[in-house]
């Protein structure tokens, strides 16, 4: 079960796919109109004041285009962008050396900055708020704390897991947008246009069986479309029509509405077991073999955000959403 094909982490099989497809203007980025129109407000205001854009924080699922929308603001400011993740920086020497090469007006991105350590936070706060570094040289009584100045620079920090960061390091951010799942709609239209770009034909309901078994996710709709693609051709007249798209689904076990065994298996197993719940995480993860995390960070939130479980204080149970699924699609 570790390669589910619609598992939200970035795989090196996205890779390719991602750089070619990712969209570098806001018009080419589909869905997050919010979002769009207001950073376009913040990005005119700053370029007209002659100022660099304040911090923004990006939060949402993965998959959903904090990497690719941070590019995109750093196209419109026609900045530099330096990329870099939490888990990347590992000791406040690598963060102060990030942000010493940090020229006026480039943007920082940190990806999973909620896995920054504390004490390379601790270094953060005074660089977003005074754009100074702090550095402390030698040790005990002979320490001496050293100010340097930085130039303004604009951190673009994006986490799956907004509840993990400090109060002080969310504080300082002065933009803060949560991505949503696309609609099936936005889906087909990013479909499109990745089928255009890989030059495979597909058709409108070809687009839309796809769409809807993407678990609102771009990453995974684009990650289906490449794999579909490969039956089109293989099995069929290279043409992603209604009825390859299912047929290719359905082999690549992934459900109508993109449920896959393990989501199946997971639901199962609260109403077999455990009578539909409610029943702890852990629990249920031992019941079936799996590891917590892989429920927790792939099944649940899927299964939560279309109603097919609940969480209670008591822990997770099937709703009556869920059982018809389970009916109408055994798997
Ligand atoms: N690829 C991934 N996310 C996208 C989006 N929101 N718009 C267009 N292409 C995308």
């Amino acid at each position: 079960m570790s390669e589910r094909i619609i598992a939200t982490d970035f795989k090196e099989e996205d890779q390719d796919i991602e750089l070619k497809l990712r969209p570098d203007s806001f018009e080419g980025y589909i869905g997050q109109e919010k979002i769009k129109s207001n950073m376009k407000v913040f990005i005119q205001a700053a370029q007209q004041r002659g100022e660099t854009l304040d911090h923004v924080l990006l939060y949402g699922q993965p998959g959903l285009g904090k990497t690719t929308l941070s590019g995109i603001i750093a196209n419109q400011m026609r900045a530099k962008i330096k990329a870099t993740s939490g888990p990347a920086i590992e000791r406040a020497g690598d963060m102060a050396a990030v942000l010493n090469e940090l020229n006026e007006g480039d943007i920082l991105f940190i990806d999973e900055i909620h896995r920054l350590n504390r004490s390379i936070e601790e270094i953060l706060y005074p660089a977003m708020e005074d754009y100074v570094l702090d550095i402390v040289i030698g040790k005990g009584p002979s320490a001496k704390s050293i100010r340097l100045e930085l130039p303004k620079f604009t951190l673009i920090g994006a986490t799956t897991r907004i509840g993990l960061l400090t109060a002080p390091l969310r504080d300082r951010f002065g933009v803060i947008h949560h991505l949503e799942p696309y609609a099936v709609e936005e889906l087909i239209q990013i479909l499109h246009r990745s089928a255009r770009v890989l030059s495979v034909e597909m058709m409108e309901e070809g687009a839309a069986e796809i769409a809807r078994r993407s678990r609102g996710t771009p990453r995974i709709a684009n990650r289906l479309l490449k794999r579909v693609r490969d039956f089109a051709q293989v099995r069929y007249d290279g043409v992603i029509t209604e009825d390859v798209a299912k047929q290719s689904l359905n082999l690549l076990e992934v459900d109508p509405m993109g449920l896959d065994a393990l989501d199946k298996k997971m639901l199962r197993a609260i109403i077999e077991k455990f009578g539909g719940g409610p029943v702890g995480l852990d629990t249920l993860a031992a019941s079936i073999d799996e590891e917590c995390d892989t429920l927790e960070d792939v099944s649940e939130p899927y299964l939560l955000q279309i109603g097919f479980i609940q969480r209670t204080p008591r822990g997770r149970i099937v709703t009556e959403l869920g059982r018809g699924h389970l009916r109408l699609s055994p798997g």
